[in-house]
């Protein structure tokens, strides 16, 4: 299975605007359990049209910034059009494996229900580790493989909590916890490895 079947193309990005989503994926619930706070740097992988990048970066403002990471040009010129004038987005066109921001300058690394999408997530686990720097978290949501329902990936696209769990574990990372989320999710977060570990 190709990246680009399972990559959530540019053309439906209406469909991460669907009111309903605030029901099932409240963000106030997310941003809560990653403490986010003013003055946090954070890098959002796979942005999208800033669902999560938006909220974040008035929670770490005026301080803090957030680093709007995506693929599709399409998706960062929308998310550019709803960033209030003066919010603290960077956006950054690259790969999650990629990022081209700077070694160890990142509280947090985040990303929302990109992570089955990612062809090389071993890639994107080494990326994230460089980012963070000493004691930074890595949080991952995407949708739970129990729930076999619209809205959301094919069962078989998904990537289960207890794989990333299992990845993490096995990089070194540390500190891992992991919790259901809303209704259809997961955010499964950990602490960078030390020295020697991706
Ligand atoms: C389902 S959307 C989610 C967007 C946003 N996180 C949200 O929750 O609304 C997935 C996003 O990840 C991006 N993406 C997929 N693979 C990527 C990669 N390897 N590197 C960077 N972004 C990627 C896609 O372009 C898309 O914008």
């Amino acid at each position: 299975m190709s990246h680009h079947e399972r990559m959530f193309h540019h053309e439906h990005a209406h469909k991460l605007d669907d009111p309903e989503r605030r029901v099932w994926l409240p963000v106030d619930e997310v941003l809560e359990a990653l403490g986010l706070g003013p003055g946090m740097v954070v890098t959002d992988i796979g942005a999208g049209t800033g669902y999560f990048a938006l909220p974040m970066a008035a929670a770490v403002a005026p301080l803090g910034r957030v680093y709007a990471v995506d693929l599709q040009p399409e998706m960062l010129a929308e998310l550019r059009k709803r960033t209030a004038e003066g919010a603290p987005v960077e956006l950054v066109e690259a790969d999650a494996a990629r990022t081209t921001l700077a070694t160890g300058s990142q509280d947090l690394v985040f990303s929302a229900n990109v992570w089955h999408e990612l062809d090389d997530r071993n890639a994107a686990l080494t990326e994230s580790a460089r980012l963070l720097r000493p004691g930074g978290k890595l949080a991952i949501v995407d949708w739970r493989t129990d729930v076999d329902q619209p809205p959301g990936p094919p069962l078989e696209h998904r990537v289960g909590e207890r794989l990333v769990v299992e990845q993490l574990l096995g990089r070194g990372w540390t500190d891992i916890e992991s919790a259901g989320v809303g209704r259809y999710g997961y955010l499964v977060t950990a602490r960078r490895p030390g020295p020697g570990g991706s």
